[in-house]
């Protein structure tokens, strides 16, 4: 059986699932239940600095986006950090640690953008016990207008700065949580490693409005007639965040620097995802958020029985393992070539293949007056959109031409070899470097 322990950055659980720091983590009550259902760690939810806590609105704070059977596809929140006085978070954490001491517990903080406030948080969680800090530099609300957040995460020289004032004042592992509301992820990932940071979480929210009232004219969720733009997460910002892991994962300057994935993740096969695209653990909320702490059985029980079929014995061995198949464009293999399938015996004749490669791809769809649909290989580009507006899973498949047929598309014959854009000899580029 396969060992799902974690020793992230030098933190260890039982397992490579923690909680996110938001609403599930925001108190001991919450963070206890999350153990006892086997979570192997939490990010607590945001402290800020001593004084009166923040205040939330009063009204809804949630907007979201569904798919067709009303399952949660993004959820939007204009929550800020915890409106709970320091001291209470401050005692809870350091008793909820005493009493399991197995599980990681990562506090995750966002004050003032100046040493003394930093220096003072760090003396005060270092006194919990806890195992670790996450500088959160990502809230896109809210916090930002107050000079924090996204505010911070936006500009790498701060983040340099701020971890430094961290790594200065406090022994703790320090993980910075980025933004994704930036161009390119990659700095101010580069700017926390320059400034000490033992590993980078990703992601904290995208900016988003869900939705406009059509009766009120204002954006969802409303309080009092009015809305703003609120953090985006859940299953739909999953695929913007493992394009960011990759990144950090796979660029020069970031290689090796630790990775807590987060970002929809909802079952095992999203976290094996993350991991494989280098992350080191993973960090849920929405997911919880929806179905409850309850989820961890399956989450564990799936990515377990996963890599005993994959012969994977430990996490580590998961950790990264997709990472050299993530290349750029140019080097994709051009003289991979392949054609859509229809199975018959499964197609329901819908005709959606039909209309969506007819009206807006390559006219490779042929619909008999019996509503029996085959492709033209001739014309089939093989774009894959067939695939993918097909209702029924595994109808349409894409099939390789073997090296050494002719694609009767352009007449050629399937080189054995590889062949990418950086040689093609329609690239400029190629010819000029002959
Ligand atoms: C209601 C709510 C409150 C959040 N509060 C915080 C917070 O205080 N600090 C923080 O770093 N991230 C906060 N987050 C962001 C989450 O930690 C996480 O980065 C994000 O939700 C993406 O993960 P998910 O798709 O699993 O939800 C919050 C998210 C939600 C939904
Ligand atoms: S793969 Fe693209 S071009 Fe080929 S049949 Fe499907 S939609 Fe048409
Ligand atoms: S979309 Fe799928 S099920 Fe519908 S006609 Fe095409 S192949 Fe058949």
């Amino acid at each position: 059986m396969a060992n799902l322990t974690s020793n992230f950055i030098g933190i260890k659980s039982p397992n490579p699932f923690w909680l996110a720091s938001a609403p599930p983590t925001d108190k001991a009550y919450n963070v206890v239940r999350a153990f006892q259902a086997g979570w192997g760690g939490v990010v607590w939810k945001t402290l800020g600095a001593e004084g009166p806590p923040v205040v939330n609105v009063n009204g809804p704070r949630y907007g979201a986006i569904w798919g067709a059977d009303r399952r949660l596809l993004g959820l939007n929140n204009i929550e800020l950090i915890t409106d709970r006085p320091l001291e209470i978070n401050l005692q809870e954490i350091k008793q909820v640690k005493r009493d399991w001491p197995d599980r990681a517990m990562v506090v995750s903080l966002m004050v003032p953008c100046d040493e003394e406030s930093w220096q003072a948080i760090l003396a005060r969680v270092e006194d919990t016990g806890a195992d670790g800090v996450e500088l959160n530099f990502g809230c896109p609300h809210g916090m930002a207008e107050r000079g924090m957040g996204s505010a911070v995460g936006q500009v790498p020289e701060y983040i340099e700065m701020v971890t430094r004032w961290v790594k200065k004042h406090s022994r703790m592992p320090c993980i910075v949580k980025l933004t994704p509301n930036i161009s390119d992820i990659r700095k101010p990932a580069e700017a926390a490693k320059r400034g000490g940071a033992d590993a980078v979480s990703l992601i904290n929210t995208i900016n988003s409005i869900t939705s406009v009232n059509l009766d009120t004219f204002s954006p969802e969720p409303m309080i009092d007639g009015k809305g703003t733009h609120g953090g985006y997460c859940g299953p739909a910002v999953k695929p913007i965040a493992l394009n960011m892991v990759a990144e950090i994962a796979r660029s020069a300057e970031t290689q090796g620097l630790p990775i807590s994935g987060i970002g929809g993740v909802t079952t095992w096969r999203d976290a094996a995802e993350y991991m494989t695209l280098g992350a080191g653990n993973v960090q849920v909320c929405t997911a919880a958020m929806t179905y409850g702490f309850g989820i961890i059985k399956e989450m564990t029980a799936g990515l377990s029985l996963w890599m005993d079929e994959k012969g994977l014995t430990s996490v580590d061995e998961v950790v990264g393992r997709a990472v050299p198949n993530v290349t750029d464009w140019q080097y994709l293999n051009l003289n991979h070539i392949t054609k859509a399938r229809i199975n018959q015996d499964l197609c329901i004749s819908c005709g959606r293949c039909f209309a969506a490669c007819e009206d807006t791809s390559h006219q490779a769809i042929a619909m008999s007056p019996d509503r029996v649909f085959t492709v033209k290989d001739d014309e089939c580009v093989a774009c894959n959109l067939c695939v993918n507006v097909c209702p029924v899973e595994d109808c349409i498949t894409m099939e390789t031409l073997p090296a050494g047929t002719t694609d009767p598309r352009t007449g050629e014959v399937v080189p054995a070899e590889y062949g990418n854009w950086t040689t093609h000899p329609n690239n400029p580029m190629a010819k000029a470097a002959e």
